[in-house]
């Protein structure tokens, strides 16, 4: 047992070393005059990842539903040194939205560099209780329009050698409980754009797709929703978050675990399923 404990902290400890050895640095001048278009942005993360490629000085398309705090937004990124940054409202739930918002972007930046899929419906965190309706809803919102605007985009980042982000989660590698509406959505999405990598590779593409699973992160809507429930947990800060699904994106990392310990928890998943599985549930303070 001693020997097994031990060969698994080695192989963990030489895991973590290679891949810190083989990430190659992020330049920050890269994103200087960048075309991005950074869906879900008018809170969160979304808006995280706006200030910073302002700050870089990209040029930024965001969208979301609220006009008002997308134009708030987008008065702070020109503020912070954005060399462009407009906005355009689209509810991902209808059907022609993603396209349209697209087709903004192409029109207004004259091609894209990235495209970071970020935006999430609101889904309750509770004990699923039968309702359909809300998955099919949820399904168009968190997935369906990622994969439409994924193909839309797509022979402008080919041309432009460029990134096309996947914000996804924890939620997409491991079950977790009172969520299975959007756990079922950041399981597709992890699917469908894992299979995408291995398409672009074979077909020698140039667009680097990366996907980010994501854990706990102190956004508003996420403390909300957890408050009382999962306690036991510190929550990431989104501004670090941000940046580092940034990183990812213009280093063209396949993967993102952010924070660290996600790994660990993917990692452990399929070798000891049942200490993960217990380990999740501990984590959430639900009395029936
Ligand atoms: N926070 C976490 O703990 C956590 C953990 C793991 C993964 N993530 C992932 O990180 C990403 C961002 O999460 P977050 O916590 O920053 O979320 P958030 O603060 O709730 O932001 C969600 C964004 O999506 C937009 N949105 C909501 N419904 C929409 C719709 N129907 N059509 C178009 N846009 C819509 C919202 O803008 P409007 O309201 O203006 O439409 C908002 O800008 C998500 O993909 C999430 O799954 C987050």
């Amino acid at each position: 047992m001693r020997t097994l404990t031990k060969i698994i902290i080695v192989s963990i400890a030489v895991a973590f070393i290679a891949v810190k050895w083989s990430t190659p640095s992020f330049e920050p001048e890269s994103l200087r005059g960048a075309r991005v278009l950074v869906t879900g942005a008018s809170t969160g993360i979304g808006e995280q990842m706006a200030y910073h490629y302002a700050r870089f000085g990209a040029q930024i398309v965001i969208t979301g539903r609220k006009e008002k705090m997308l134009q708030q937004v987008v008065d702070k990124c020109l503020s912070l040194g954005a060399q462009k940054a407009l906005y355009i409202a689209a509810d991902m739930a209808t059907e022609s939205e993603p396209d349209k918002v697209v087709d903004f972007s192409l029109e207004q930046l004259g091609g894209l560099d990235y495209l970071v899929l970020n935006h999430i419906g609101s889904t309750p965190f509770s004990m699923w209780k039968g309702d359909i309706e809300h998955i099919r809803w949820l399904m168009k919102v968190n997935f369906y329009s990622y994969v439409q605007m994924a193909w839309r985009a797509l022979p402008s980042l080919e041309q432009n050698k460029g990134s096309l982000v996947i914000v996804s989660s924890l939620a997409g590698k491991i079950s977790t409980p009172l969520s299975a509406p959007y756990v079922a959505t950041k399981s597709a999405l992890n699917g469908f754009f894992g299979s995408l990598q291995h398409e672009l590779a074979m077909t020698n593409s140039n667009v680097s797709l990366s996907v980010c699973s994501l854990g706990l992160i102190d956004t508003e809507s996420a403390m909300n929703k957890i408050k009382g429930i999962l306690t036991n947990i510190a929550a990431s800060p989104a501004s670090e978050a941000a940046l580092r699904i940034i990183q990812t994106g213009a280093t063209r990392q396949a993967e993102l675990y952010y924070p660290w310990d996600v790994f660990y928890m993917v990692f452990f998943k399929d070798w000891i399923p049942s200490l993960t599985n217990y380990y999740t549930r501990s984590l959430f303070n639900y009395k029936p």
